[in-house]
């Protein structure tokens, strides 16, 4: 559905110097699916979505919607922003005040370049509403609103021209953390429920495994990894995406075999000779680190009756009580490794535990910190 294919956007600092906001950026987005550009502040998430609605003129690169070029460096195509017929909503969006909810989504379809009669702008605009589930409130001041409430007009708004392809960037960050979570799940509903192709910017990690079908990590203007939720929370390419989408804990080692019975590969490491599944482009002798999430540290007060090796013994250093888990952090020689378990775990600080580590939640990647 939208293809974006080596794009370059480029600004020029107060300073006169190039930034290099968006570098070789590439991806698809199927019909119907959201897509997210995630990673850390300044990264090019904002830069990219300008780009591909048309606000901020590429340096390179193609972006083509349903086949058709919306910007080509090489055939010289730049369609107007107004003339892509997308959808947005940005991060300051804007209830326009004076206007009634049903005013305030029914203004697009008002100045669009189409006719509309009222009768067809009336089942339009209530058609959005109810997806959004204000349209109980048509008649009420935009203003007198909750934040929830304003942002999903605000959504409302973008959806009532039926946009081919929808653009969010940072949507829910106005909204407490608890309206946030809840505009989550009714943002995922209206989208899956619309089917309306969708590019989703974030830097909180959360946000974009829950919401999408598809992630792209970004940094200094690249993408580093692309991959549904699961790929890249599971199996990160690198520290830097390990580290951005969940607390982690990073274990040295040097590779010591790549044929392990069962396709695994063996590293020592600081806590112990650990397995791992085996990953491509691993030489043995070569430092690496081994990944673990917290709630894949297990922990156990009796010597642990195992098929695997994965196992080291170490003492608690501290304990944190977060209500529905515990999180232990536990020291194994100089390493502190946490472990994120069921808070029936009454191991006092100080004592003795065994760690256990599944080796298919052992992750390698490249080099030291
Ligand atoms: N109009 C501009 N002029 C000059 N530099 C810019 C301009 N807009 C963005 N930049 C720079 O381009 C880089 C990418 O910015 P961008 O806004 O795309 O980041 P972002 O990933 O959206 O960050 P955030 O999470 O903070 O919104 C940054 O280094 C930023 O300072
Ligand atoms: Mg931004």
């Amino acid at each position: 559905m939208l293809t974006v294919n080596s794009l370059f956007t480029e600004y020029v600092s107060d300073k006169g110097a190039i930034v290099k906001a968006a570098q070789d950026v590439s991806f698809e987005v199927p019909e119907g699916k959201l897509f997210t550009l995630l990673g850390p502040s300044g990264c090019g998430k904002t830069t990219t979505l300008r780009s591909i609605a048309g606000l901020e003129k590429p340096t390179a690169g193609q972006i083509e919607v349903a086949g058709v070029a919306v910007y080509s460096s090489q055939k010289n195509v730049f369609v107007q922003p107004n003339k892509r017929g997308f959808g947005m909503v940005f991060q300051s969006y804007a209830i326009w005040p004076h206007m009634t909810v049903f005013q305030n989504a029914s203004f697009p379809l008002e100045v669009g370049n189409k006719n509309y009669t009222a009768k067809e702008i009336e089942t339009k605009v209530m058609r959005t509403l109810e997806a959004v589930e204000l349209a109980q409130y048509r008649d009420r001041d935009a203003t007198r609103l909750s934040g929830g409430q304003q942002q999903r007009l605000a959504l409302a708004r973008a959806l009532v021209m039926e946009p081919k392809l929808l653009l969010l960037d940072e949507p829910l960050s106005n909204l407490d953390a608890k309206l946030r979570e809840k505009m989550r799940f009714e943002l995922k509903k209206i989208q899956r429920e619309m089917g309306i192709t969708t590019i989703y910017v974030t830097h909180d990690q959360s946000e974009a495994l829950a919401l999408s079908h598809e992630i792209a990590v970004m940094r200094d203007g690249r993408i580093v990894q692309r991959g549904t939720p699961r790929e890249i929370y599971e199996t990160p390419n690198s520290e830097f995406v390990a580290d951005f989408v969940g607390s982690i804990n990073f274990v040295k080692g040097t590779v010591k075999d790549l044929n392990a019975p069962n396709s695994m590969m063996v590293i020592d490491t600081e806590i112990g000779v650990l397995q791992a599944p085996l990953r491509s482009g691993f030489v043995v002798g070569e430092q690496v680190q081994v990944c673990v999430r917290p709630e894949d540290v297990f922990l156990s007060e009796e010597v642990p009756q195992l098929a695997h090796n994965n196992h080291c013994h170490g003492t608690v250093f501290a304990k944190i009580f977060l209500g529905e888990v515990l999180d232990f952090q536990v020291k194994v020689g100089e390493k502190v490794m946490m472990a994120r378990v069921h808070p029936s775990q009454m191991t006092p600080v100080d004592h003795p535990i065994h760690i256990v580590l599944d080796p298919k939640d052992c992750i390698v990647i490249k080099g030291h910190a």
